[in-house]
């Protein structure tokens, strides 16, 4: 295939063939012609090409077959139809039916240039988008150091490639250690803007006076104190980009002084007069609804509009628990290299109790959990001992199956078997304590305390933490006491 694209022309008449093909030539594109829409279709099926001409009129299978069947072979090959004036009608038809454009007879050499010109130009960007897609979708499971290859994580590094190179203003929503600051970060690496700065502001740090000195700046004698001139981050981040992390944290005025920026892109130091010009990228983020905060007055809606320009939203990692063993591996490598403990592995019940449990801290508890089990196993493999109680014990509650027999049960001793399974368990999860029982079961512990009198049912056995078994009568006071 030549480097300018090769090209299927596909007509009966003779003349016309020629002319095309003189045509295209001529410019470099390669060219192979077809007498009927048979020959056209079967050279397309042992060819790739990059566009096609094909004309409308055509005795045996006529144009418009001939472009349903090329299209067929290849959704994405740009057919342009050739047809006689008075057929215009006919080539709108085919422009419905997915042709990429049409020209009329007689036609100028100049327009069906263009025309393809056009063609192979979105021919091209067609497949270096999908080039891209599938090197980010297929190849890997990463993204810069971003984990993941769920759709809801694929859609996020979609987001993040066709965003990162403009100016736009970038908020990513998503909770507590879903990876908000290693997107603000990606967005920065993928911009022209990389070589600079990428400057981060926790707003929720400091104090309204101290966090517009620390983003603005402050002349000499601004307020008390202020000795020195200092500059501020939108200085240090001129021509990169600033991070506002926690967003929804700052204070009404400054978000004014913050709203001026992203508007004017400049402003004034404090106790300054000078307007400074910058030109800074701003990425946001934030783990509270603020569309909330503006219905409550805590956030100014006119900012709020300004940063929902771009919004990049993370998933919680319990709605991308496929993630899970993708994420293990990552931070065990990370963990092993850190603590020279090479090629560790998890036990496949420890995985099973990492993918039961919700992670409520997200993919930072997760990583969390892998650390401190990289630190303390002394084998090369992770056991489920390893994994925290708090992640075993919250394993996710089974409804039972129920199989009614043949004969039938009784409702009521059914529900009541139920029942006390389930305050038997909670009170064995409880450790016999009925106060945590009752928590965990979301009732009052005298509730709790009734159903256990009505079920009769009595402290089990129970395993002592020292793994010696001891009466749980032991615990009767600990029953009382909410009783
Ligand atoms: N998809 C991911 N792949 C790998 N590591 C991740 C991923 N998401 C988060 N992490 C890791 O989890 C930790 C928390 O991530 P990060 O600080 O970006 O979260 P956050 O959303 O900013 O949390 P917070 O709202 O608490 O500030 C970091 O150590 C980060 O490297
Ligand atoms: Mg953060």
């Amino acid at each position: 295939m030549q480097k300018n694209g090769s090209i299927l022309v596909v007509d009966d008449e003779e003349i016309m063939r020629e002319i095309l093909e003189t045509l295209l030539k001529g410019e470099g594109y390669a060219v192979r012609t077809a007498v009927s829409g048979e020959e056209g279709v079967e050279l397309a099926r042992n060819i790739p090409f990059d566009a096609a001409i094909v004309d409308v009129m055509m005795p045996g299978i006529d144009g418009m077959t001939t472009l349903e069947s090329l299209k067929k072979l290849d959704d994405e090959l740009a057919v342009i139809m050739v047809t006689a004036f008075a057929s215009v009608e006919n080539a709108i038809n085919a422009m419905k039916r997915g042709a990429f454009d049409y020209i009329t007879k007689p036609f100028k050499n100049d327009e069906v240039l263009v025309v393809i010109k056009n063609a192979l130009e979105r021919r091209r960007l067609v497949n270096e988008n999908r080039t891209l897609r599938q090197n980010i979708q297929e190849q890997y499971s990463h993204f810069d150091n971003i984990v993941g290859r769920s759709p809801s994580m694929r859609r996020v590094f979609d987001l993040i490639i066709q965003a990162a190179p403009s100016r736009s203003t970038i908020l990513i929503q998503g909770e507590s250690g879903t990876g908000k600051e290693l997107v603000a970060r990606a967005v920065h690496m993928h911009s022209q803007r990389k070589e600079r700065a990428f400057v981060t502001v926790n707003s929720g740090n400091l104090p309204p006076d101290l966090l517009e000195s620390t983003l603005f700046g402050h002349v000499k004698g601004a307020f008390t104190g202020a000795v020195y001139p200092k500059k501020g981050l939108f200085d240090l981040a001129d021509k990169g980009s600033i991070f506002l992390d926690e967003i929804g944290n700052i204070p009404l005025e400054t978000q004014a002084k913050l709203l001026r920026v992203m508007q004017e892109r400049e402003f004034m130091r404090l106790g300054g007069m000078e307007v400074i010009k910058v030109d800074v990228r701003i990425i946001a983020a934030t783990n509270v609804d603020l569309r909330r905060m503006v219905d409550e007055g805590k956030f100014r809606e006119d900012l709020y509009y300004r940063l929902h320009v771009i919004t990049v939203q993370l998933p919680a990692l319990r709605e991308r628990k496929d993630d899970v063993p993708l994420l293990v591996q990552h931070f065990l490598e990370k963990y092993g290299v850190e603590n020279s403990r090479p090629n560790l592995e998890l036990a496949p019940e420890a995985l099973d109790l990492l993918m039961d449990y919700d992670w409520p801290g997200n993919v930072r508890e997760l990583e969390n959990v892998i650390e401190r089990a990289t630190v303390l196993t002394s084998g090369s493999r992770i056991d489920a001992e390893m994994i925290p109680d708090n992640v075993r014990s919250s394993r996710r509650f089974q409804m039972p199956q129920f199989v009614v027999p043949p004969e039938g049960i009784s409702y009521r001793d059914a529900e009541a078997s139920f029942q006390r399974g389930l305050i038997e368990s909670a009170l064995e999860a409880a450790g016999g304590v009925q106060k945590r029982a009752a928590e965990l079961l979301q009732i009052k512990p005298t509730t709790l305390n009734e159903m256990i009198k009505r079920h009769d049912i009595r402290p089990r056995r129970k395993k002592a933490p020292n793994g010696s078994a001891s009466r749980a009568e032991d615990n009767d006071t600990e029953h009382e006491t909410v009783a």
